[in-house]
């Protein structure tokens, strides 16, 4: 029971490796507000988190609006009383357009969802954390935050734009008792591939290109089991910091 009586919200936790770290958060002990854009789906988490003995509350919402992520923090608080963990885990990706396609349309979608939603979600968390000199901040990035080359112009940028947004975050309020970290997963076998529809042809074969030396595709649980380390005092110790999870593949 590492998270005993902690209050976890996980972003796009309906799916994929949000799902996974909300089940496993319950399964530790953890009250968790399970929030995603697919309220159905999100009650569904909810729903298999209650079967399990675990304790948890769904709300819908886009982490592409203030006024959601408001909504969000504040009925956590208003249902649990407190804050400890935020998961930033909601993220799409790009149809791997390359820098020459991009348009501002997709541009701003993608930086939305996947970088300034996370921004508002930690504004909006910083002061409950900073109030109690206690909260644990895990950004899910991705390999894409890394290096230059696994999706299309704007996911590689807004991921990178996460991992600058998590050392910032976690240099800035260390002394304050507050610890922020990304994980940068592999391929994962989720549901991301839906949000994609005609992928652009030259950016899927340059971001496609180096996929021969992936060793292999994770599963979500295997990222939740990072993202437990990480929102528990085991990791009490690591702050501001990446922590890979691709099977080695980035090691190449
Ligand atoms: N699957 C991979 O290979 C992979 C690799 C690296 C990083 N990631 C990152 O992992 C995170 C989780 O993705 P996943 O692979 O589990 O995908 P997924 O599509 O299975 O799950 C993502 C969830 O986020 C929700 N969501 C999407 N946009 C949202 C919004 N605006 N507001 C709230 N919720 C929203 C979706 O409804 C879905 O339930 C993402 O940030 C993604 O970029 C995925």
């Amino acid at each position: 029971m590492r998270l005993q009586n902690k209050v976890a919200v996980i972003t796009g936790a309906a799916s994929g490796m949000g799902k996974a770290i909300a089940i496993l958060y319950a399964k530790e002990g953890a009250k968790v507000v399970v929030s995603d854009l697919n309220a159905d789906a999100a009650n569904a988490t909810v729903e298999e988190i209650k079967a399990n003995g675990g304790e948890a509350i769904g709300i819908a919402a886009n982490v592409a609006k203030e006024e959601d992520i408001q909504n969000l923090i504040d009925t956590a608080v208003g249902t649990y009383g407190t804050l400890d963990i935020l998961v930033n885990n909601a993220g799409i990706m790009d149809n791997f357009v390359p820098a020459a396609d991009v348009t501002d349309e997709l541009w701003d979608r993608v930086f939305a969802v996947n970088a300034t939603g996370p921004m508002r979600a930690i504004r909006k968390a910083l002061p409950i954390f900073l109030e109690k000199g206690n909260g644990v901040i895990v950004n899910i990035a991705s390999i894409g935050g890394l290096k230059g080359s696994r999706a299309g112009a704007a996911y590689t940028a807004a991921k990178h734009a996460l991992i600058g947004l998590t050392k910032n975050v976690g240099f800035q309020y260390a002394t304050s008792g507050i610890r922020c970290n990304a994980i940068a997963p592999g391929g994962v076998n989720t549901n991301i591939g839906t949000t994609m529809n005609n992928p652009n042809a030259f950016g899927m074969e340059k971001a496609m290109s180096g996929s021969g030396n992936n060793p292999r595709s994770g599963e979500p649980e295997e990222i939740a089991k990072v993202a437990l380390f990480l929102a528990s005092d085991d990791s009490g110790f690591v702050n501001g910091t990446v922590v890979t999870a691709d099977a080695g593949w980035t090691a190449y």
